[in-house]
């Protein structure tokens, strides 16, 4: 069943155009991966998808209701649903990650502040940080410092994760220890995720389905399975990034797409 379907969406910045005719779906539990070079506009996209930016054009729609329509009660409903893992983890530094991951459980009016500690203390297990729980970020590792943001999004359960990047800047080891993690979760609690990644082991490794964003067209150029696209792919950029094949050749940011009289450059 489809939990989350985005359709048309066109992101821009004033008169710079990001990405247009962006459409694709979500279904529940299943694992969907945002792909493309940097620049392409894959965290913008995500902003259009949780709340934070309202996109220039096109649909957000979570059960079939539009967010971007929906009245503000409506919208902060919708938003109880989502969890959210930003590209620098985005944890309040004054705070100790118990009491990071203590934040997004103070919208639930049915705990008292023992319940949400308690609920704080078994997520951070999940995690492998429950002895962290009293350290400040600045006291933790890259890695570790996901892992408190991956706490965070998933302490009230929610049916949809969001994660950017959540493996950048990792070594391999605390890379796939943080894909286990994710798929770990998706198995417990039956969340859909929506990631943004650019590590080809965890596309590969976790992704169901996904999209390629790409900065020249400034559209998508290819809807699929990471690994299906890795092996089926004909679109050269999509193959240059999952197949690693030669680029096709770099245009200067913002060039006008050669017309297609033009001949190759030698
Ligand atoms: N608030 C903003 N105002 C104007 N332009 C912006 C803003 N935020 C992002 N951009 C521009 O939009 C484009 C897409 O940015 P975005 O951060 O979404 O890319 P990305 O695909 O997430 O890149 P990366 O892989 O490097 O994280 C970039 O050219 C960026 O400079
Ligand atoms: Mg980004």
């Amino acid at each position: 069943m489809t939990l989350l379907a985005v359709d048309d969406l066109e992101m821009r910045f004033g008169d710079r155009l990001i990405q247009t005719g962006v459409s694709f779906k979500v279904e529940r539990g299943t694992i969907f991966a945002i792909m493309g070079g940097s620049g392409c506009g894959k965290s913008t996209l995500l902003r259009h998808l949780v709340g934070l930016l309202p996109p220039a054009k096109g649909r957000v729609a979570y059960n079939g209701v539009d967010y971007w329509t929906a009245d503000e009660a409506e919208q902060s409903v919708l938003r109880t649903g989502f969890g959210m893992l930003f590209q620098s983890a985005a944890l309040w530094s004054s705070m100790t990650i118990l009491e990071n991951v203590c934040l997004p459980l103070e919208q639930q009016a049915k705990l008292d502040e023992k319940q949400r500690e308690a609920r704080a203390r078994e997520v951070l297990e999940w995690v492998d940080l429950a002895k962290f729980a009293d350290f400040y970020p600045a006291d933790l590792s890259g890695g570790m410092k996901k892992r408190a943001g991956l706490a965070r999004a998933i302490a009230t359960e929610p049916p949809l994760l969001f994660l950017d990047e959540p493996s950048a800047g990792l070594d391999p080891i605390s890379s796939k220890r943080l894909d286990d993690l994710v798929l770990s979760i998706r198995e417990r609690t039956g969340c859909a995720v929506v990631f943004v990644s650019h590590e080809l082991p965890s596309l590969f490794a976790i992704a169901d389905d996904g999209i390629f964003l790409d900065a020249d067209s400034k559209s998508p150029i290819a809807h699929g399975s990471p690994s299906a696209l890795r092996d089926r792919a004909t679109h050269p950029t999509v193959r240059a990034f999952l197949a690693r094949e030669e680029p096709p050749p770099a245009r200067p940011a913002d060039a006008p797409t050669p017309p297609s009289t033009a001949r190759p450059e030698p």
